[in-house]
């Protein structure tokens, strides 16, 4: 969604941000801008469309720093000039970047007017800018006057502020949107994301909810909205800028479905340990006795880290014989949930910032609950509210779409519930079995890799059609849910996931020529009852794609997507794999924008 880029040093800092601000690009925006602070004079340079169009309409040089910049992803008010960041106060002394939303925007801005001042543009963003130009009438210290401000604001905020009467720092904010500051040598960065800022430092510091910095070329402090000091510790982050480029690669979401081999490969790095049949995860914080007293598990997350809760829960209950279920997280709070005083709560998030998880994640710890994440974004904020977890080390996933964080996931599901089956029933002999076939999981996912040219085949001839059906049955299913989400989000194609037994009771009314079937059919204890659902389609002239470990009759289905076999538990990871390929190549053949589908953010940091 939006991005925020800020730089304070002694270079000129336009140049750093608009280079970081190109980096958040893959994020989706429809406006940009900077704003630089001068002795005692702001300049601020707006532009609608993109970073590139900004950077044509600046002046030939623009010296000095602190520099912001902002790209803007429009929810008050249209993409204009106008409406882009960064907002200046009625004073022009303050400018403003600013991610999130400000729920209580009508009536600050009715108190504003009140007062006499009238915003120009259409953004909650411009209302704080002048609650920050009206506080510090009262307050010299301009970290106090953001205080100040921030106290009359309620919603979401990442923020970044500049002011000409201090041209040597920056003052950034955070409620519910990311902020990271990253520290150089006699110089300061901030970014809503650490992609925007990794070329030039690999030591930041997250900013927790409720913090404000204050950001100098020496250094920084922190301290909290009510005024109380904080001492932050940074860390270093383990990816280097390459990360975030496309390299050889049309599209970031191929580049990520084709590390799926290495991301596993770094997922279950050190933790199979041959020796006692298990899985070693240092970072759970448990002790084998607390871990084999929860009677249930309940997994949490949103979209795809939903989907890939489902594969998990169906894992823990076959290999841990725990009961254990997958929500999605958005729902979870609000339905007043009863917390299960011996259950054990998982909440699965690749950005580790998605409001709608955290916020389930805080409703648990608030009532109690023993709360784990799967998460992929080191020190996010997830990872930072749960009791422990797993770390998936996927690395950085840029595509909003995304691939090898899902396949990564699973992957850490499989081995929590191996590790949860040891110190249960699971026998040495079952542990050992599917150690080797977690460590061959990376060979296997290339060798689907592999079969591209037959899937580019086929994702040709499913982008004719307007709708397409996707079922699975069991393990299969949570499956033939992503599949049917993946292919809607980057390909624009109508799609529904069902249960392929469900078919009969429903949909089955929908199948017709013009109807693809795309199925989930790996050769298991269902493979018969599934073979029967496909007839059914067959004889409705429902067109299928199938997905399985032997060629079918094409009588069956016209087209087969052969994928090795694995330890059944696991089969649903490598039957994931060509379907992602699908989604990708139908939404090339469809030309959309694959890396930024229309109307989607990476991390959904609002509610
Ligand atoms: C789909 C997709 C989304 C995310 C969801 C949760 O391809 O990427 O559905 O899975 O927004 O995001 P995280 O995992 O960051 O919490």
């Amino acid at each position: 969604m939006c991005g925020i880029v800020g730089y304070v040093g002694s270079r000129d800092g336009v140049p750093i941000v608009l280079e970081g601000l190109q980096r958040l690009e893959y994020r989706g925006y429809d406006s940009g801008g900077i704003a630089v602070a001068g002795a005692s004079a702001l300049r601020v340079h707006k532009a609608k469309g993109r970073i590139a169009d900004l950077k044509s309409s600046l002046p030939k040089r623009i010296k000095g720093s602190p520099a912001i910049g902002h790209t803007r992803w429009a929810t008050h008010g249209a993409p204009t000039d106008v409406n882009a960041h960064p907002h200046v106060d009625f004073s022009e002394r303050f400018a403003v970047v600013h991610n999130g939303i400000i729920e209580n925007a009508p009536q600050i801005k009715a108190r504003l007017e009140a007062d006499g001042i009238t915003p120009v543009s259409e953004t909650d963003t411009e209302l704080v800018a002048h609650l920050i130009g009206q506080a510090a009438a009262d307050h010299e210290d301009p970290v106090e006057a953001l205080r100040s401000a921030l106290s009359h604001v309620e919603g979401a905020y990442g923020l970044a502020v500049v002011d000409a009467q201090h041209p040597d720092r920056i003052m950034v904010a955070r409620l519910g949107s990311p902020i990271v500051l990253g520290l150089g040598d006699r110089e300061m960065y901030v970014a809503s994301d650490v992609g925007a800022i990794v070329r030039h430092t690999k030591q930041v510091v997250h900013l927790e909810d409720g913090e404000i910095a204050l950001l100098e070329a020496d250094g920084f402090t922190t301290s909290t909205l009510d005024a109380r000091p904080v001492q932050k510790i940074s860390e270093r982050v383990d990816f280097d800028a390459e990360d975030f480029d496309m390299g050889e690669h049309q599209h970031f979401l191929r580049k990520e479905i084709g590390e799926q081999p290495e991301a596993v490969e770094r997922t279950i790095s050190g933790r199979l340990d041959e020796r006692f049949s298990t899985i070693k995860l240092g970072g759970l914080n448990l002790h084998p006795n607390e871990l084999r007293s929860f009677k249930r598990v309940y997994i949490l997350g949103c979209g795809s880290a939903y989907y890939s809760g489902e594969v998990g829960a169906q894992l823990i209950e076959e290999l841990a014989r725990i009961p254990a279920t997958a929500e999605a997280a958005s729902e979870f709070r609000y339905r007043n949930p009863v917390i299960d005083p011996d259950g054990l709560y998982i909440a699965v998030s690749q950005s580790g910032e998605t409001a709608d998880t955290l916020a389930a994640v805080e409703e648990l710890t608030r009532k109690g609950a023993r709360v784990l994440g799967v998460v992929n974004q080191v020190g996010s904020a997830i990872a930072r509210a749960t009791d422990g977890g797993i770390y998936i080390h996927a690395g950085p996933e840029v595509s909003v779409a995304s691939s090898k964080s899902f396949t990564s996931t699973c992957v850490a599901f499989a081995m929590l519930a191996v590790h949860l089956g040891r110190i249960r029933d699971l026998s040495p002999a079952d542990g050992d079995r599917l150690i080797t076939a977690l460590r061959e999981l990376p060979a296997k996912i290339a060798a689907v890799l592999e079969q591209e040219e037959k899937i580019i085949e086929a994702a040709g001839w499913l982008s004719q059609f307007e709708n397409a059906m996707f079922i699975g049955r069991v393990r299969g299913w949570p499956i033939a849910r992503e599949a049917a989400q993946k292919i809607k989000e980057v390909a624009y194609m109508h799609a529904e996931a069902y249960q392929s037994a469900e078919l009969k009771h429903g949909p089955l009314a929908l199948i017709d020529a013009q109807m693809p079937v795309v199925a989930v059919v790996p050769d298991d204890e269902l493979h018969e009852k599934q073979r029967s659902t496909l007839h059914e389609i067959r004889a409705r002239s429902g067109p299928i794609l199938a997905i399985s470990h032997h060629e079918l009759p094409t009588e069956l289905a016209e087209r087969t997507i052969v994928v090795p076999r694995t330890e059944p538990e696991l089969e649903p990871i490598l039957l994931n794999i060509p379907l992602q390929l699908l989604a990708y190549h139908a939404a090339k053949a469809l030309d959309r924008d694959i890396d930024k589908p229309r109307n989607l953010a990476k991390s959904v940091t609002v509610e």
